[in-house]
């Protein structure tokens, strides 16, 4: 079987789904090559994510990777999602096969996005060179 039971539970049956209106922060990043685009939104209230929607137009492993992306942020205190890389949500969906990896990427691209219009929208200092999006995936 070339994907984990977790990686098809979460493309079947997609966690956290949808737009949120009065979001806080909205990361939107697409990947050049495959086209797909990814959309995060979160609500954060005192440091914390406290509520966590996406839109996903793409491959079923960025919707399986999108979903697990917000229940591993949901919750979370900011620094602690910007700790979450694409290979901890690949290890939480049990692996992707290589060339999926990428999809995991912009999951990773689009919490750090959502962070950082969160960042922007509320004047709050931050690297800059430290939230670039990665070059190529
Ligand atoms: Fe494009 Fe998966 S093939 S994100």
């Amino acid at each position: 079987m070339l994907y984990s039971k977790k990686v098809m539970e979460h493309f079947r049956n997609p966690r956290n789904v949808g737009e949120m209106p009065d979001a806080d922060g909205i990361g939107e990043v697409g990947n050049a090559k495959c086209g797909d685009i990814m959309r995060m939104y979160i609500k954060v209230k005192d440091g914390i994510i406290t509520d966590v929607k996406f839109m996903t137009f793409g491959c079923g492993s960025a919707i399986a990777t999108s979903s697990m992306a917000t229940e591993l942020i949901k919750g979370k205190k900011i620094e602690d999602a910007l700790e979450i890389s694409n290979k901890a949500v690949v290890e939480a969906l049990d692996g992707l096969p290589a060339y999926k990896l990428h999809c995991s990427v912009l999951a990773e691209e689009a919490v750090r996005a959502a962070i950082v219009d969160y960042y922007e929208k509320n004047n709050i200092a931050y690297d800059k060179a430290k939230y670039a999006p990665h070059a190529e995936n």
